[in-house]
């Protein structure tokens, strides 16, 4: 699997998602087998550049290659300059959004929003490719599988990204107007697949390692993208690996090891955020850790009020200690742990 020159570790890939997908969550999800993750989407917007959301966005210190940033906006000349803001900071590869619904950026809506005005998205699509290429940077796109139900144009849209000289589209497979709602459907995905040349990455509900293997067949797709199932359980990945390639089942992590990956985890949090931002940022991560898991909702509400790094890493270590005496391996998360996640925060 490759991004234009670029090689992949396998085809597992965690998806950009804004307020969850920072630098220490992508690191984690790597470590834990994902072969690629896109950084939240960066506003294409220069005034925001400076602010501490947008930094911290555009921080890849010690962050494992391919550096991938999505960009976000509405105009094509602003998207061309986010795109070279990004690679001066690392970027290896830019991801045009074309997939989330609920953003508003430059007082337009940007995202998906895109999809329903196909001159526009291919004008921005052309303008970011053209400062991207002579500097070697791949530039892919992220999509639904149209505005709506009536207007599914993922496939006239992949190809003109194609021609226009995109490396690689991923595709969720809802249209815009379903939001998060519903279920993701993949005929939109296989029909994406076999009229383009390039690399097809399928998202959208893969929760397991059997809809792993069921979407991979199901669309011919070269990659999988997996987004709220990673939320808490960032070891979907190495899970889905040894599926795929074993057809069994990986046991689940054991109780020590998963305690061990989440407080490295927080660590890595509370260095990009600081104590204040970080503590409170990191009560969701613990909040999805510990979802559905014996007494993880009492946990959660107690950890909830804790105000300082070495609180919450001493009662998350304390927690899973307790959790370690009955259970060697993580138990299964009950039915709550599945609802999925839809906030989608800018
Ligand atoms: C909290 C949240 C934030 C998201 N932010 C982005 C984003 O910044 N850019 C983007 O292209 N998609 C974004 N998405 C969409 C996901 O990348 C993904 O397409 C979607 O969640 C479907 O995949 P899943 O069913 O595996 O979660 C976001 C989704 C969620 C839940």
């Amino acid at each position: 699997m490759r991004i234009g020159h670029i090689p992949l570790a396998n085809r597992l890939f965690a998806a950009p998602m804004a307020g969850v997908t920072d630098r220490p969550f992508r690191q984690l999800c790597k470590r834990l087998g994902a072969g690629y993750a896109v950084s939240e989407m960066v506003t294409s917007r220069r005034d925001l550049w400076v602010s501490l959301k947008t930094s911290r966005r555009t921080d890849h210190d010690g962050e494992e290659a391919p550096i991938a940033v999505q960009i976000a906006g509405t105009d094509a000349s602003m998207m061309a300059e986010a795109a070279a803001y990004n690679i001066d900071r690392g970027a290896q590869i830019i991801d045009i959004n074309m997939g989330c619904p609920a953003k508003k950026v430059c007082n337009k809506w940007a995202g998906s929003a895109l999809m329903q005005d196909e001159p526009l998205a291919l004008s921005i699509i052309e303008a970011v490719v053209a400062q991207c290429a002579p500097r070697r940077v791949p530039v892919t796109l992220k999509m639904r599988t149209g505005w709506c139900q009536g207007e599914r144009n993922a496939v006239r849209i992949a190809r003109a990204a194609e021609s226009a000289g995109v490396a690689m589209v991923a595709v969720h497979g809802r249209t815009r107007e379903q939001g998060y709602k519903g279920c993701a459907e993949y005929d939109t995905i296989a029909a994406v697949k076999s009229r383009v040349g390039i690399p097809v990455v399928a998202n959208g509900d893969i929760d397991s390692p059997e809809k792993a293997r069921e979407v991979l067949a199901a669309t011919g797709a070269d990659a999988i993208m997996i987004g709220r199932a990673a939320q808490g359980r960032p070891w979907i990945f190495r899970e889905i690996a040894h599926f795929l390639e074993h057809g069994e089942h990986l046991p689940a992590p054991e109780v020590s090891q998963a305690k061990a990956w989440l407080l490295e985890h927080l660590h890595d949090h509370y260095g990009l955020y600081g104590e204040f931002s970080g503590v409170r940022s990191a009560r969701k991560h613990i909040g999805w850790a510990v979802r559905g898991l014996p007494g993880g909702e009492a946990f959660r509400a107690e950890m909830n009020l804790l105000q300082t790094c070495d609180a919450q890493l001493r009662s998350l270590a304390d927690w899973f200690d307790k959790l370690a005496q009955t259970h060697r391996r993580l138990p299964h998360a009950t039915a709550a742990a599945n609802e999925p996640f839809i906030e989608v925060r800018a």
